[in-house]
């Protein structure tokens, strides 16, 4: 065998190699995206727009899902689906399309489910708001009468940078808390919610 024919020879090979390497990582893309049904940054913002979401909401699930993707990452001791976080957060206000106050949540996972969406996104929406609520706590505000405490960590996490976000700044949960008790009073049920948050920013340090 010549020595061209040697060299063309590994360079087939190499780029065999190379083929099956690219095919194995892009089909397990494809059957990922296709398990997970996940909508990316792009398509989660049309489908917002489309549903008339206000300009300043839009502003804010986009610097939620920042924060939430930041927390998300620096979280290493469990496995997070950072994903689901995002796209969760993105969609974590989705209800205040159609309703605004304490039912949004729930309107939010409505909306989610009737889309096709991952079960994920829709259990993020419904149990973000404040720290989320306890059975008595959702009778008490009318909502349907069951649990809606965050569970999963990707649940914790877009409840924590939900918290961590007035309209589009930053903030810290103590400060966001502080403007919910200067517009509403130290009501109960506000206070036991800065609790929980508090809680749940701790748990997560932990896991970083
Ligand atoms: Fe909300």
């Amino acid at each position: 065998m010549t020595k061209d024919k040697l060299i063309s020879l590994f360079l087939s090979q190499i780029l065999n190699v190379f083929l099956a390497f690219f095919y194995m990582v892009h089909s397990g893309d494809v059957q990922k995206m296709a398990k997970d049904n996940l909508p990316t940054w792009e398509r989660a913002l049309e489908i917002l727009q489309k549903l008339n979401l206000p300009d300043h909401i839009i502003d804010h699930v986009k610097q939620v899902a920042r924060q939430a993707t930041f927390i998300a990452r620096k979280v290493r001791k469990i496995p997070v689906n950072v994903q689901i976080v995002q796209i969760g957060a993105l969609f974590h206000d989705i209800g205040r399309s159609r309703i605004h106050g304490f039912l949004h949540g729930v309107e939010g996972g409505k909306i989610l489910r009737e889309m096709g969406m991952p079960e994920e996104l829709a259990r993020i929406a419904e149990r973000h708001i404040l720290g989320g609520f306890t059975k008595e706590e959702a009778t008490e505000l009318d909502l349907p009468q069951r649990e809606f405490l965050p569970e999963t960590v990707e649940e914790k996490i877009v409840c924590l940078a939900d918290k961590m976000v007035n309209g589009s700044q930053n903030v810290t949960v103590n400060k966001r808390f502080d403007r919910w008790f200067k517009k509403y009073g130290k009501t109960a049920l506000l206070v036991s919610a800065q609790k929980r948050v508090k809680g749940i920013e701790r748990e997560i340090h932990h896991l970083t």
